[in-house]
């Protein structure tokens, strides 16, 4: 097929997607979304992200999460944010990872609005160690200024680091140490329900480490927008001020919350089925000549994908396209691809897929 109509195939319901969180999102698959809704049952209204459907979202996200309470959020840089300012203040500094969203991606929104330093821990590791924190906070303390830490955050899994995800025990020897120490913890699990499908371990062994704990709503439950912050009864009760000072109590959320509701209905079934199916086709692949599996010791639900110097990635990219599988072929310049799982795998057959990728690396080997 000329490559010029192959980049216009448009994707379907039937598309895969080994990148990003999910197949991407349109206004009207949230219009239909909410029309599904509706044909079943009265949507609850909810007053400023107060009650309603937020309400339901809530409940239900504690209860998952083993924590007395949840808090919504329009963003999850707002919810982390809040969380280090509660947490923290009036202690000014936190500790964070260094390639966490929080200190990467928020734009210092933490130390401009809050006034709370973030000091940057395990360079570009997805996380730091024991050690390097136990450090930090010595010198917060013997340093020529006292400046105590108020609050440590751990992001898992890191989406600057391929998905890599903090191993339990190091949280759990980083949390304990930050207890002992009397710290408040903040976890920044974004991505936490996909993370847990394939580390096998359970939601609420990991928010129980943690004071409070945020996940995204949009990510992998099919919301335009929204974040849980989630944390003991005394911490979340009344925080919708804050929110509101922040400028983030939106009207209307219910709209976004019921879609979340409808999304976790099934997501971890479907996080499971996904789980094994990627296993197999992994293996399945593995067996394929031109390629080779390489693996993070600590990831979660993405694979470095490497292919001989004889593969023209491009070409690759374009005939799986035009079979309706996406990857993302941008590798800089490694001929690694990282294939990411998703729901979206659970579209096709495993044999469906293998018989794409074999045809596709075919015509894809440079002669
Ligand atoms: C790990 C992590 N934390 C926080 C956020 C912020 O979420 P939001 O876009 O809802 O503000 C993101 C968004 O990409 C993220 O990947």
């Amino acid at each position: 097929m000329d490559p010029k109509r192959v980049k216009e195939l448009p994707f379907s319901e039937h598309s895969v997607f080994f990148y990003g969180d999910d197949a991407p999102s349109s206004n009207i698959q949230f219009v239909n979304q909410l029309k599904d809704i509706l044909d079943t049952r009265k949507m609850a209204e909810d007053n400023y992200s107060i009650g309603g459907e937020v309400l339901e979202l809530e409940s239900i996200m504690a209860k998952k999460l083993g924590k007395e309470a949840c808090v919504f959020f329009p963003t999850g840089t707002l919810a982390n944010h809040v969380a280090i300012r509660q947490l923290g203040l009036p202690k000014t500094r936190a500790l964070v990872p260094q390639q966490s969203h929080i200190y990467q991606d928020s734009g210092d929104s933490v130390q401009q609005l809050s006034g709370i330093n973030l000091v940057p821990l395990g360079g570009s590791n997805p996380y730091f160690d024991l050690p390097e924190l136990k450090e930090a906070v010595a010198s917060s303390m013997n340093g020529r200024v006292v400046n105590p830490v108020g609050v440590v955050v751990i992001e898992t899994p890191v989406r600057r680091c391929f998905g890599r995800s903090m191993p339990y025990e190091k949280m759990l020897d980083v949390t304990e140490y930050c207890r002992e120490q009397g710290i408040a913890t903040h976890l920044d699990g974004a991505r936490l329900f996909i993370a847990s499908a394939f580390t096998n371990i359970p939601l609420k062994k990991y928010s129980a480490l943690f004071d409070t704990v945020y996940i995204s709503m949009w990510k992998y439950f099919r919301a335009p927008y929204g974040a849980i912050l989630a944390g003991s009864k005394e911490f979340c009760e009344n925080l919708f001020h804050v929110r509101r000072t922040f400028g983030g109590s939106l009207p209307s959320s219910s709209l976004s919350a019921a879609l979340a509701l409808k999304g976790l209905e099934k997501f971890e079934t479907d996080a499971q089925s996904a789980v094994s199916q990627s296993k197999e086709l992994i293996e399945l692949l593995s067996r394929i000549p031109n390629l080779q599996v390489n693996r993070y010791e600590d990831e979660s639900n993405i694979i470095p994908i490497e292919f001989s110097s004889n593969v023209n990635l491009q070409n690759l990219e374009r005939n799986l396209r035009a079979n309706g599988v996406f990857i993302n072929p941008e590798t800089s310049g490694q001929n690694t691809v990282h294939f990411t799982i998703n729901m979206t795998i659970l579209r096709k057959s495993n044999q469906e897929l293998l018989r794409t990728f074999t045809d596709a690396l075919e015509t894809a080997v440079k002669s």
